[in-house]
């Protein structure tokens, strides 16, 4: 059976935190769509939010991992796609609850904010969690 891809960008802010995060991807037996950056020159993180989220919109991927300073601007660029639920997640308890209700596709992590291994906890978190549905459902569906 072919692994899952998942596709993961960063700004110049959560660079080493996304190599990092790569290292998990593959070592849990998933295949990595890198979008950049590649380096730790500055970028803007609106420009990976949006690779990402044609990613996710063309087929190319159905979950992605976002990683910038604080992780906040990569969720308000990522959803601004109605076909992208971003969740930023500084803990397990974030991780867990946004795959159970509220169907997250995309992991935001904040680099600055949250430690590797806290983000390695919460990325294990949201790939293992599936949406409970339910009266979760009708309310997901309200967003798209
Ligand atoms: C870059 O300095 C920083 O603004 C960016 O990584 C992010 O934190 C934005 O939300």
């Amino acid at each position: 059976m072919a692994s899952e891809i998942i596709v993961i960008a960063s700004d110049h802010a959560g660079f080493e935190m996304k190599s990092a995060l790569k290292e998990t991807l593959t070592e849990m037996g998933y295949e990595v769509l890198d979008l950049g950056t590649d380096t730790a020159d500055s970028v803007d993180y609106p420009d990976y939010a949006e690779a990402l989220s044609e990613a996710l919109g063309d087929g190319r991927a159905a979950r992605g991992v976002l990683v910038c300073g604080t992780g906040i601007g990569m969720t308000i660029a990522a959803n601004r796609h109605k076909h992208v639920r971003a969740a930023l997640c500084h803990d397990t308890t974030d991780a867990r609850f946004s795959r159970q209700h509220n169907d997250a596709n995309v992991l935001a992590i904040g680099a600055r904010t949250t430690g590797t291994e806290s983000a390695i906890d919460c990325l294990k978190t949201f790939l293992e969690t599936e949406f409970e549905g339910g009266r979760h459902e009708r309310r997901v569906a309200k967003m798209s």
